[in-house]
């Protein structure tokens, strides 16, 4: 079997069989098959989409192409969540630790930032001296010790999405369907929960535009896991403009920090309540998903989730002085430049997507793979959909470490808003739920 048969095919329209997929994966996780012919074949499934049977085999082929966790010798049920990226999405910073301190274990493999979306992993190194490389040993006492871990993918565990999550990201093709899908469930299928949580974000900021395409999405995934025995609830939850205020990766370490210390904006503190709710529910430490949202405030309430992310932050070897102050001790940037409104008006748009390129331009992202970020960086964002602005009140304030970066973010920042005289309704966050026990819902 070549490679260049298999990437043909693919290019042509034609459907791969399960041995072709496994053939390549793990062709390419050895180094037989270089980046170029994996670029071009995820190029291929871009552009041709993959069948949900092609799907399937793809994350399978992943999933083992490292080692599959089985954490029941630690506790009978593991629950995990994941997001398909935002812009803003610090949500795994709160729920984590939330859901693991009411003694539920959480062991969650996160990613990198892709494109304009933010990563779990990129944030948590903005806290000095946090290590997201763990082994496998360390993966597994971690979560046996505090219940608690979120690590990157490792040669051990789903191999195969460390490679091809970079390559995706500097060969744009990220926004696949099935790209994503397998990406997501291979990383859940290994990790070893049984029950799972996604976060599939819709809109202007998500690589899922319309809740037509979310909702396949979800779909694709809720019957993965469906397949594989897991309990799946995905929730479609809005990207239209950044979740919270702050975008950028020590930012937003210090915007979850005050969600945990129970100050942290409406809508992110209700997203993430919402989430952990749902995983509460799921993991059975609640009989309904009201009684599930209570537990989940009572420990925000309590200070337990936030004592659990200060112990999570000691055992990967973070500085928790930093996390404890994170105004002063987290990396800061030396320029900071408020965006002014126009004129007066309400705000009608504010592109997520926008925000989110403007600090990948700022040096929060990578523009190629293997590229260093820069951690302190990022926009914070002061009004949103349906808040009232004064002409000269600051939309939002941008955060550099170069002038030059600074400009080239403002000119792109300027267009991110819409003004109009007339109130506007605050959007909501969710739009609809789709779980393996009771199929597709409108609400949260
Ligand atoms: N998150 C992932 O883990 N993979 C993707 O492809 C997109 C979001």
């Amino acid at each position: 079997m070549r490679a260049v048969d298999i990437i043909a095919k693919k290019r042509d329209g034609g459907q791969l069989s399960e041995e072709e997929i496994r053939h390549f994966v793990e062709g390419y996780v050895r180094g037989d098959i270089p980046d170029y012919q994996a670029a071009a074949w995820c190029m291929a499934i871009f552009f041709q989409g993959m069948t949900s049977e092609e799907t399937a085999a793809l994350t399978e082929a992943m999933a083992h192409s490292g080692e599959m966790l089985d954490l029941h010798h630690i506790a009978p049920r593991v629950v995990d969540k994941h997001s398909s990226g935002g812009v803003g999405d610090k949500t795994t910073l709160v729920v984590a630790p939330l859901v693991a301190s009411t003694g539920l274990p959480v062991a969650k493999m996160s990613g990198r930032g892709l494109g304009f979306s933010g990563g779990t992993l990129d944030k948590l190194e903005s806290i000095p001296g946090f290590r997201v490389e763990l082994s496998r040993d360390e993966f597994m006492t971690q979560v046996a010790r505090i219940g608690l871990v979120v690590a990157a993918q490792t040669a051990e565990l789903v191999p195969a999405d460390r490679h091809l999550y970079a390559l995706r990201d500097a060969t744009a093709t990220v926004e696949s369907l099935p790209l994503i899908a397998s990406s997501i469930m291979a990383k859940k299928l290994a990790g070893g929960a049984d029950a799972i949580v996604l976060d599939v974000k819709v809109g202007q900021g998500a690589f899922m535009r319309t809740v037509g395409e979310a909702r396949a999405l979800a779909e694709l995934m809720v019957g993965i896991g469906r397949h594989h025995g897991r309990d799946v609830t995905a929730l479609l939850s809005d990207m239209n403009q950044p979740l919270g205020h702050a975008v950028g990766n020590a930012l937003e370490v210090a915007e979850a920090v005050a969600t945990l210390q129970g100050h942290g904006p409406a809508d992110f503190t209700d997203h993430c309540l919402t989430v952990a709710a749902h995983m509460l529910l799921l993991g059975q430490k609640a009989p309904s998903l009201d009684a599930a949202r209570e537990l989940a405030r009572e420990q925000l309430r309590s200070g337990a989730a936030w004592d659990r992310f200060k112990a999570m932050v000691a055992h990967q070897g973070g500085d928790i002085e930093a996390v404890e102050a994170p105004q002063e001790a987290l990396p800061r940037a030396r320029l900071t430049e408020p965006l002014a409104a126009p004129r007066a008006g309400h705000v009608a748009h504010m592109a997520a997507r926008e925000v989110g390129l403007a600090t990948v331009i700022l040096g929060g992202g990578r523009e190629k793979k293997g590229d260093a970020i820069d951690h302190a960086v990022g926009v914070v964002v002061h009004k949103k959909v349906g808040d009232r602005v004064e002409a000269g009140e600051p939309l939002m304030t941008i955060h550099a470490n170069d002038a030059e970066r600074l400009a080239a973010a403002r000119e792109r920042l300027k267009k991110a808003y819409r003004l109009v005289e007339e109130p506007v309704a605050p959007l909501p966050l969710f739009h609809g739920v789709i779980s393996t026990s009771s199929g597709s819902t409108p609400g949260p």
